[in-house]
């Protein structure tokens, strides 16, 4: 087996690293119902608050179809919410998609048809802010740093699945996004690959500090990574617990799991959460 480990980005630092910060995101209220084609009613989220400040780092864990993706969509502009309002920088989202916002989705979203270089850049070219030059050395420097530069030409169906989510990071990441919806995107990836590419995250979010809110199932990453743990219901989902992490920043991903503290908010994730599995 290769042990694919992305390259440092203190080698290189992204461009603009204290220009660019997050947006705050602010939830109030929010609740949405889906009418399924057989006509029922399916509530997916109830009544959620949640701020979260400029450049946090929260992440969100939930029971399988408690409403986490849901969520997300309302966050993104994709989803209208039925109750409540999501601010992203002030500005209410209201069912429209903005370019501040980058989305790496639970599925897999490459281009089949566009190599993994047209993939990375097709955000950019769509934003339109970046020249051709500018636009070219922001991909270079993401597939440097990914370890994907001898892919580049490479379609996704040539890829492995540790290689095609690094590809779909790098795509969300190539248009510095204000806010970062990130929808269980290290998912199916083996234990040494997650390690390295969670650590390649939290490079890239101390640099530049965007506003991530990261949905998953692992609690290990969820403590790894956050500011703060959001811990939702069943569905339909209310926010059961919110666990403050108190580990220091910045991080490294391999040397977290040996703190008392760690382990400490860890267990607590585990026991709001397990609640939800009672009977
Ligand atoms: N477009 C839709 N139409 C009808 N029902 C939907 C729609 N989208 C989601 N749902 C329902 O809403 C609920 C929440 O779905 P959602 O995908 O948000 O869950 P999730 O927490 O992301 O689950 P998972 O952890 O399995 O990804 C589910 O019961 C799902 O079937
Ligand atoms: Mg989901």
């Amino acid at each position: 087996m290769t042990i694919q480990r992305l390259r440092s980005v203190e080698a290189r630092p992204p461009e603009a690293p204290a220009a660019v910060t997050g947006y705050p995101v602010v939830l109030k209220g929010i609740g949405k119902t889906f009418l399924t084609q057989s006509g029922q009613l399916v509530k997916a989220i109830d009544n959620i608050d949640l701020e979260i400040e400029a450049g946090g780092f929260v992440v969100i864990v939930g029971p399988s179809g408690c409403g986490k993706s849901t969520l997300l969509n309302c966050i993104a502009g994709l989803e209208k919410t039925e109750t409540g309002t999501v601010t992203v920088n002030g500005h209410q989202v209201g069912g429209r998609v903005t370019d501040d916002v980058g989305y790496m989705f639970q599925q897999d979203t490459l281009f089949p048809w566009y190599t993994v270089e047209k993939n990375i850049a097709l955000g950019l070219r769509y934003a339109g802010k970046l020249n051709h030059a500018e636009s070219r050395g922001r991909v270079d420097h993401l597939l440097e740093m990914a370890d994907l530069s001898s892919v580049r030409k490479s379609y996704p169906s040539e890829l492995s699945g540790g290689m095609r989510r690094r590809v779909a990071l790098c795509a969300a990441l190539a248009i510095q996004p204000r806010v970062l919806l990130m929808d269980e995107p290290f998912g199916a990836l083996d234990t040494f690959t997650k390690a390295s590419i969670q650590q390649y995250l939290l490079k890239f979010w101390d640099s530049l500090r965007p506003t991530v809110i990261f949905v998953t199932h692992d609690l290990e990453e969820a403590v790894t990574l956050a500011d703060r743990v959001v811990v939702l219901s069943r569905r339909p989902a209310y926010i059961k617990e919110i666990i403050e992490v108190g580990i220091d920043r910045p991080r490294d991903v391999y040397a977290v799991k040996d703190t008392p503290e760690f382990l400490t908010d860890y267990r607590r994730t585990w026991r709001a959460l397990g609640g939800e599995f009672d009977h």
